[in-house]
């Protein structure tokens, strides 16, 4: 059994669900509501006061003006209001007979449920009965049964009761009153007495109150256990589901890994320099400036360890947001503080992954080094892993941002040496990012220099 949990035992009057849910409280060490004392005490308190109990303002008024208090107590639950002790009082035949006054009018009842579910939050563990227990009040109950028996049955049964009191009635009388009880709780508008959905129904005519008690915890035993293979089941899938998941990613990666090698190899002349400079071991953190739509293929071809992208992500949509996912890309919001986002990148480089990002935030309008913007290099300070700055050269040649289709030409990929965590965090966001801004804009000018093209002026 859950630390915490709600039994709900909904049923008309007399039914035996009082007694049987003072019982199952006991036996589970859970706090036990009365919901039906609750309508008594403030039906009480009006009278006391001599109320109007026709007039809802003033049975609102009397809630709102009086002190209830409703606590477990060995022998059930103990009603005191405004301070007085009136748990047997609220029993009163004619406190019984006023109750639908309180109970019919739906301001009455929201007031009355609000306490209902406070109570729940206060003990954790509660085994509560009533009439819409199971139906307004805790629908998500961890179990819900509804009991009933004949009117009959009902009649004789609250008969004895009352006669092991001293008090004698006339059980067609009494069967009378509890069938006009169970129309007016049925036909009220607000919380009307009925099976929930998903409840147990038990008929408790023919058995006696230990029957019914061991029916009630066998039912529960067998949900709790229910429940639990199904969670050991649903656990199982879903560790199976992550496996098959990440292999699925891992032909995925390696299969367009060759095909784009392939492609690229063969429209494009691709030079790289300083693979050396890539660890062998462990995660790092790539920071390129941002030429082309193809730099995350130019820039993790050359490397043998598995690399992370991360993309937009308004393009994690249909066929295309499954492939790119699958191809190890992460999705972040470009429109608010991505933290989860940043938690899933931190993760990737912590896994060993090569995580690709272009701190320029978007593509270059001409081909220039725009600044870095500050915050990335926090992502390898926290994950302990080093920045290999890298410089991507020619691809705004190849397929400008404003150009739907690409030219042939050469590239030029250069991996710098690697920057560790201690010296970033020694240099600080700020500085670190015009670091990176200046030794990518040298690549790129001695780069152009060596290829004949002018350098760029900043
Ligand atoms: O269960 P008990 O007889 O103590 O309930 C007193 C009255 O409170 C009932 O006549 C019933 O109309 C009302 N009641 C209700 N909703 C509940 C519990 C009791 O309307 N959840």
């Amino acid at each position: 059994m859950k630390d915490n949990f709600i039994i709900t035992i909904d049923g008309p009057a007399a039914s035996g669900k009082s007694t049987i849910a003072r019982m199952l409280a006991a036996r589970l060490d859970a706090a036990f509501l009365d919901t039906g004392s609750m309508y008594r005490a403030v039906t009480l308190a009006a009278m006391r006061k001599h109320a109007d109990l026709q007039n809802v303002k003033a049975l609102l008024e009397v809630i709102k003006t009086g002190r209830f208090e409703f606590t477990p107590s060995p022998g059930g639950m103990k009603v005191c209001i405004n301070g007085v002790d009136s748990t047997e009082q609220i029993r009163n035949p004619d406190v019984t007979a006023n109750a639908k006054f309180a109970a019919g009018p739906g301001e009455i009842r929201k007031e009355l449920v609000k306490l209902q579910r406070a109570f729940a939050r206060r003990y954790g563990r509660i085994v509560t009965e009533g009439r819409d227990q199971g139906t307004v009040v805790f629908p998500h109950a961890d179990f819900k049964f509804y009991m009933t028996a004949s009117p009959q049955i009902r009649a004789e049964r609250r008969a004895k009761e009352l006669a092991e009191k001293g008090i004698r009635v006339d059980i067609d009388t009494l069967q009378k009153e509890i069938e006009q009880r169970d129309l007016s709780d049925a036909s009220r508008k607000t919380g009307p007495l009925k099976c929930p959905k998903g409840a147990i129904f038990i008929d408790t005519s023919g058995l006696s109150i230990e029957q019914v008690l061991e029916e009630l915890l066998k039912r529960i035993n067998e949900g709790n256990r229910k429940t639990s293979s199904k969670k050991k089941e649903n656990k199982k899938l879903a560790s199976v589901k992550t496996v098959l998941y990440k292999i699925c990613q891992w032909l995925v990666y390696r299969l367009c890994q060759a095909a784009a090698r392939c492609a690229l190899g063969t429209f494009f002349r691709v030079y790289t320099v300083g693979r050396q400079n890539l660890p062998k071991k462990g995660g790092f953190l790539i920071l390129a400036n941002h030429q082309s739509f193809l730099d995350p293929a130019f820039i993790a071809l050359p490397i043998n360890s598995r690399c992370a992208f991360v993309a937009r992500d308004t393009l994690f949509k249909g066929l295309f947001g499954h492939y790119i996912r699958l191809y190890n890309a992460i999705p972040i919001s470009r429109d608010r503080a991505d933290t989860a986002g940043m938690k899933r990148c931190i993760d990737k480089l912590k896994a060993g992954f090569g995580l690709v990002m272009f701190p320029e935030g978007t593509r270059t309008a001409d081909g220039r080094i725009n600044a870095a913007k500050p915050g990335f290099s926090m992502l390898a300070r926290r994950a302990n892993v080093p920045v290999i700055p890298t410089l991507i050269e020619g691809a705004y040649e190849v397929w400008p941002r404003n150009r739907k289709i690409y030219t042939f030409g050469r590239i030029s990929i250069i991996y710098d040496k690697p920057v560790a965590p201690e010296e970033i965090k020694k240099m600080g966001e700020r500085k670190f990012g015009e670091f990176l801004t200046a030794r990518l804009r040298q690549m790129q000018n001695e780069i152009r220099i060596k290829d004949g093209k002018k350098p760029f002026e900043y």
